[in-house]
């Protein structure tokens, strides 16, 4: 969004307010005018701002680390603090990953950690995601015996075990976003559902029919668990299917639109463009350079299956070096 300079302060409170400013991102100025990163250009739009098409640098992930960095600024070198990694805060359960390089100062890290959010009962350390159901591998260091906890997000609950599903806090701006660009009265296949927090989402601000489909049975379970939890702030409706989208995906109806927040290394393109009549939002892992050919490979599918469409990819979060993952979003014709 392009605001002026001398209005940039109070515009950005605005934005904070109504929940679309992108905390993730860079602003940037240009001349006399500072460009805000925003999660729904709709709405500013309609706020009566003006906004434009550019896309504007990640925040590098130390910024997010602020809160700890500063606790631990006096007993820690600077080589020390930058070997810190980003952590997340879900429920009332820190994920760390601590290098080799600071192993030796673990206890100090949980004690800082403790003393920026109080109300912590378990830090565990994370490894890789492992197997088709992208659970991580994970060590309890401190607190409670246990991986369980309720994690708040965009106004919902969100029951989650990390020890027998994949759940990942840092995609609540993108749930967010997609929940504020489906329309009321839309029917919506989310595919590779997990314990539903994209459907809790969309379905607590829009009245939408969503139907989700998950192969592993923990995240069905605490799926019903999160309908339950959260059935007096639905306006939506989620119907679940235990299954293997690509047996269950096929044999369904199609949809206005289809989200796959797709496991890495797997490939469902296809399937949810032939699903889906209007929008697909499509989650992979592609390097920087590749995105064109991400696109391309878009492009050929929309093709042979006799469909125009447009296709903006944006990045969402880093994933290693260069490799990001992105969310090719397709408007079908
Ligand atoms: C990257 S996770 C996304 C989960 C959820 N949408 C979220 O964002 O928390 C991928 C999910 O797909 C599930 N999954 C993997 N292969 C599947 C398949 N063939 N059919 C259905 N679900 C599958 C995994 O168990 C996992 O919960």
């Amino acid at each position: 969004m392009k605001v002026k300079k001398n209005e940039a302060e109070k515009i950005k409170k605005l934005l904070k307010k109504e929940e679309i400013y992108d905390g993730k991102r860079r602003p940037q100025r240009v001349k006399n005018y500072i460009l805000f990163p925003i999660t729904d250009p709709k709405k500013a739009q309609n706020l009566g701002f003006e906004v434009v098409d550019v896309e504007l640098p990640m925040r590098p992930e130390r910024q997010i680390y602020k809160n700890l960095e500063s606790f631990l600024k006096e007993k820690f070198t600077n080589e020390e603090l930058s070997y810190l990694r980003r952590y997340d805060i879900i429920g009332d359960i820190a994920v760390i990953q601590i290098p080799p390089e600071i192993e030796h100062r673990e206890k100090e890290i949980v004690e800082g950690l403790r003393r920026v959010y109080p109300f912590l009962k378990v830090v565990a350390k994370k490894g890789f995601h492992t197997g088709a159901f992208r659970i991580r591998r994970y060590s309890i260091i401190w607190g409670e015996k246990r991986l369980t906890t309720i994690h708040k997000e965009n106004g919902i609950k969100i029951k989650v075990d990390l020890s027998r599903v994949f759940f990942n806090p840092r995609m609540k701006g993108e749930r967010y976003r997609l929940a504020q660009t489906v329309k009321d009265g839309e029917k919506i296949f989310l595919m590779f559902a997990g314990v539903l927090p994209y459907a809790l989402v969309i379905a607590r601000y829009k009245n939408v029919d969503i139907t989700t489909v998950e192969l592993n049975e923990e995240a069905v379970k605490l799926g019903l668990e999160n309908l339950k939890l959260n059935k007096d702030k639905l306006k939506g409706r989620i119907h679940l299917i235990k299954g293997n989208v690509f047996e269950v995906g096929p044999k369904l109806e199609t949809f206005d639109r289809v989200i796959s927040p797709t496991p890495k290394g797997v490939n469902a393109l296809r399937l949810a463009l032939e699903k889906a009549e209007e929008w697909v939002h499509y989650y992979d892992f592609v390097h920087e350079n590749e995105i064109r050919k991400f696109k391309e490979k878009i492009y050929r599918e929309c093709r042979e299956l006799g469909k125009k469409c447009e296709i903006k990819v944006r990045k969402v979060s880093d994933y290693k070096p260069h490799v990001f993952k992105v969310c090719a979003d397709i408007k079908l014709y």
